[in-house]
């Protein structure tokens, strides 16, 4: 005990983390480092506003509630309710969605609600395939999703596009209860009117996944799936720029009441408070002019890429994009999406190895998907763009000096804000790399 009462686990208790776990707080640092120290076009990538940092690392990770605000079955708070009904009325004025659940700790906890809500087990779904763009979670035989519902797989036509009239024919034969839009690596608007019309057609519910467009849906420059779709579901991080969890939106009570049900108590115990406080902020966010005018940025980058890889002689499926990247067949190459993105990240650049038309699964990848959310956010513009599809063109090539390319990569990196002075520009540098804790050893805290 020391003379204010203390003993040595209040002390400890009470010590920032550099002081409090050396080895937590260096690896910190360092993966700080490597994120502002490199060319992110990794599509799921992003940086939050230091505002989400602290309203997602507070206090309310003290909190344990269990259920909705005004009906909790465990724990009250008359914050934490208006906490979260802030968020979900942020939601549904971004969205324009009469219902929002901010709960989901995930897209994919999202599109299991959804699916539980809608599909009794057995029931068929009608989603994208994963090598047309579609994601795992919408019926892969790998997932709960396609282990418990009889999923059909939709995919696109020979110039990239959804065959829609595939879709209704497939919707007609297996009559499916639900039909899913959306998914990863899908580079074109989806017309939501027609396949809610097939939708409506055949008596199934329409869900639209917005996950790596929902900023754009946001800022009005993606269409709307509300209020063609019964349930739209989106990850809040990537694109929208949000702290990582889901939402799930929603036009018809009935719908949504099963929605709530379905991830709580069925999916999820208690929310995760502080990310819901981080989402209200990221949802504040996005009715802001400036971040209209970031995804317009978002939208021209991806563009400018697009057109800058072609111009380098990449083949670009669809020949460009109406979302925030694009995605390359690196086949001509002589490569598979993997050995790509070894190679870019040898050179300081990030991007994702993504399945094409006909590859057998993710193992056989065959594309490259490079998008523009993570650099847009730290100021790129087109002609950043052209320059960063040049470097990914050279580093693919046969024998690249992938050393030489890194160099030039990290020059330009480290004039981009969030890197240039840490000291001086807390802001726009999300979770300062204290020097002092990159040079501390990684041995375990005396207790
Ligand atoms: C379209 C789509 N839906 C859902 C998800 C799943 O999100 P999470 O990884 O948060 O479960 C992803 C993630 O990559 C996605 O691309």
């Amino acid at each position: 005990m020391d003379e204010r009462g203390d003993d040595d686990g209040q002390r400890h208790f009470h010590a920032p983390l550099a002081q409090a776990d050396a080895a937590v707080a260096r690896l910190l640092a360092l993966e700080s480092r490597r994120l502002v120290g490199r060319l992110e076009l990794g599509a799921s990538e992003n940086y939050v506003s230091l505002a989400q940092q602290q309203a997602s690392a507070s206090a309310l990770g003290n909190v344990t509630v269990e259920g909705y605000p005004g009906a909790r079955f465990l724990g009250t708070s008359p914050y934490v309710d208006a906490l979260e009904q802030l968020a979900i009325e942020r939601a549904c004025r971004v969205f324009g969605a009469r219902h929002a659940n901010v709960q989901p700790h995930s897209g994919t906890q999202a599109n299991q609600a959804v699916f539980m809500a809608v599909l009794r087990p057995g029931d068929c779904v009608l989603a994208m395939g994963l090598a047309d763009g579609g994601h795992f979670s919408h019926g892969d035989p790998a997932t709960l999703s396609g282990q418990r519902y009889r999923a059909v797989h939709y995919g696109v036509r020979a110039d990239g596009f959804i065959d829609e009239d595939e879709l209704q024919a497939l919707a007609r034969q297996h009559r499916p209860r639900l039909i899913v839009a959306g998914g990863s690596a899908y580079p074109r608007a989806i017309d939501f009117a027609r396949l809610a019309a097939i939708a409506r057609e055949v008596g199934a519910r329409l869900m639209a996944d917005i996950a790596h467009v929902a900023g754009l849906v946001a800022a009005g420059l993606f269409p709307n799936p509300l209020p063609h779709a019964d349930a739209v579901t989106t990850t809040t991080y990537k694109n929208l720029r949000g702290v990582r969890g889901g939402l799930v939106l929603t036009m018809d009570d009935a719908l949504a009441r099963r929605v709530d049900e379905a991830l709580c108590p069925t999916l999820q115990g208690t929310p995760i408070l502080g990310l819901v406080a981080g989402k209200a902020v990221a949802l504040g966010e996005a009715l802001t002019p400036a971040y209209a005018d970031y995804h317009r940025r978002v939208l021209a980058n991806a563009r400018a890429l697009a057109a800058a890889l072609q111009a380098q002689g990449l083949h670009v499926q669809t020949g460009g994009t109406d979302v925030p990247f694009a995605v390359v067949d690196v086949r001509p190459l002589g490569l598979d999406g993997r050995r790509a993105a070894a190679c870019l990240d040898a050179c300081g650049i990030g991007a994702n190895a993504v399945p094409l038309p006909g590859d057998a699964d993710f193992a056989r990848a065959s594309g490259l998907r490079l998008g523009t959310s993570a650099v847009t956010t730290r100021g790129f513009g087109a002609v950043d763009c052209a320059q960063a599809a040049a470097w990914v063109a050279a580093a693919l090539q046969p024998g690249s000096d992938h050393a030489h390319i890194a160099e030039a990569v990290a020059a330009r990196v480290r004039q981009l804000p969030f890197y240039a002075d840490p000291e001086r520009d807390p802001v726009h540098h999300p979770i300062r790399p204290a020097a002092a804790a990159l040079s501390r050893p990684t041995d375990p805290p005396r207790r």
